[in-house]
């Protein structure tokens, strides 16, 4: 008999991608994935602990599945991912109703802990890491007709900023072969797929754990290589490890897209030092130079968290002045979050939460200004177009995306899914653009 499978996804790419690596392994057990939770055998809630907030949101999902058990007591509840990860057993205690608490290095023995739990009906916790994530070459389902995939090139993250659990919950950095990275794009472009995007922690230190003298830069020669496929993409990039020959790229690979997501955090040297960052405010404005020089259209996204300890209004100011220096495309922005076992917990001169609230405030509205100026700024402008779906407003638009990774909605149809089409952007708003189509590439 078939059984079912419905997923909830909490947190970043690589999240999102390890659920897909899910429903692959589940599929092969006999499972199907459906879209309705009141139909699943099996559910699982694939979390993330990156900030306090994304925690919650995992256990209030968790809380609302305690009515779903009992009516159907042979459901299976399983969690996986950084919260998992992060508390294990514990979890169990807090909530009971729970059959199963998997960690991210344990993805590729979820058929087997499912059948266990099938069979005998036992509560299972698997949380030990592993020399080597045996789930990272997992070939997920392209569904759908779907142009764009996921290709994870390296696990873990060895860097240990201060403020982050990301390292305790995903393990040391481990980077796949060349080899098997460009064999799964080369799956990946057979059954359709135009754009990868590349998933790791920390990209640009991708080879190092290897030491086969093959880096960052390489693959992307090599990815960049492969018939079928048009856009390469990557996230996400640490500014200490962007080399010349990594910024080079964006003017040799044709195929990698002129845009880069480079956390930046802060601007205060004072701050990004006990971040342990190990770059300054100017060692980030020259990478920027850098790729403008390289790439002068290259689009540039960052990550900023506001509220760190000890975080002075000349600190604050110091990131509102490199806003206005590098003026981002778009940014995330962030209260800082105190995670249990980090560095920086132990760190005294806490920020109270109305003080990290206004500032987030002002970095938010800075950052509407300048993504609304850079996107009117396109107005005129005839894009080349990856055309990805139907557009999620209206069903006579498609929607798709620039190189520069603004997302774009146009007349059209669905024949033009996976086509580049080339469009006259002739409205901006804060999110996405609107556009003419001119004609089909
Ligand atoms: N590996 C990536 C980012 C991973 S987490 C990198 O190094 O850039 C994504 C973002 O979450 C980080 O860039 C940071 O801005 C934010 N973040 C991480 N830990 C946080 C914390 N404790 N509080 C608030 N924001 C945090
Ligand atoms: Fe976290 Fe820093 Fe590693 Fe990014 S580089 S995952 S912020 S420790
Ligand atoms: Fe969250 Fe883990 Fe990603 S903490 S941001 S799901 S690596």
């Amino acid at each position: 008999m078939q059984k079912n499978l419905f997923i909830y996804t909490f947190g970043c790419q690589m999240n999102v991608h390890d659920s897909e690596k899910i429903v692959a392994l589940m599929e092969k057990s006999g499972y199907a994935s459906v879209g309705d939770v009141g139909m699943a055998d099996l559910i699982i809630i694939n979390t993330c602990s990156i900030r306090e907030k994304a925690a919650q949101k995992a256990y209030s999902q968790l809380g609302r599945l305690k009515e779903f058990k009992k009516r159907k007591p042979r459901l299976i509840i399983g969690v996986g991912g950084c919260l998992a990860q992060q508390w294990g057993a514990k979890l169990i205690e807090r909530v009971p109703y729970l059959d199963l608490v998997f960690g991210t290095h344990n993805i590729h023995s979820l058929p087997d802990l499912i059948k266990t739990i099938e069979e005998t009906r036992v509560q299972v916790v698997r949380t030990e890491f592993h020399e080597a994530v045996k789930s990272l070459g997992i070939l997920a389902p392209i569904r759908n007709g779907r142009v764009t995939a996921y290709v994870t090139i390296m696990q873990g993250c060895n860097n240990f900023c201060s403020y982050c659990v990301v390292p305790h919950l995903r393990g040391k950095e481990e980077s796949r072969s060349l080899r098997e990275i460009v064999k799964e794009v080369e799956v990946l472009a057979g059954r359709g797929v135009k754009e990868v995007t590349l998933l790791g922690q920390n990209v640009n230190s991708y080879g190092k754990t290897i030491g086969n003298g093959h880096d960052f830069a390489d693959l992307l020669h090599e990815i960049g290589s492969i018939r079928g496929i048009e856009r390469i993409r990557f996230t996400t990039s640490h500014p200490k490890d962007l080399s010349d020959r990594l910024v080079n790229c964006f003017s040799y690979v044709d195929k990698l897209c002129e845009h880069i997501h480079l956390p930046v955090q802060t601007g205060s040297d004072r701050i990004l030092s006990m971040m342990n960052r190990c770059y300054t405010n100017a060692d980030y404005c020259e990478r920027v130079d850098k790729l403008r020089s390289v790439r002068p259209d290259i689009s540039i996204t960052s990550d900023i968290i506001v509220g760190f300890p000890g975080e002075t209004d000349r600190d604050f100011q110091a990131t509102i002045d490199m806003m206005g220096k590098i003026r981002f495309d778009n940014l995330f922005s962030f209260k800082y979050s105190e995670r249990e076992g980090t560095a920086a917990a132990e760190l005294g001169d806490k920020v109270n939460d109305y003080v990290k609230s206004e500032r987030l405030k002002i970095v938010q509205a800075l950052q509407e200004k300048h993504t609304l100026e850079k996107n009117e700024a396109m107005i005129g402008n005839a894009e080349d177009i990856l055309v990805e779906e139907i557009s999620k407003n209206f069903k006579e638009d498609m929607a798709g995306r620039t190189r520069t990774n603004k997302i774009v909605n146009f007349r059209g149809g669905c024949e033009m899914i996976g086509k580049t089409v080339s469009v006259l952007i002739t409205d901006a708003y804060q999110h996405s653009l609107r556009g003419r189509l001119l004609n089909v590439n």
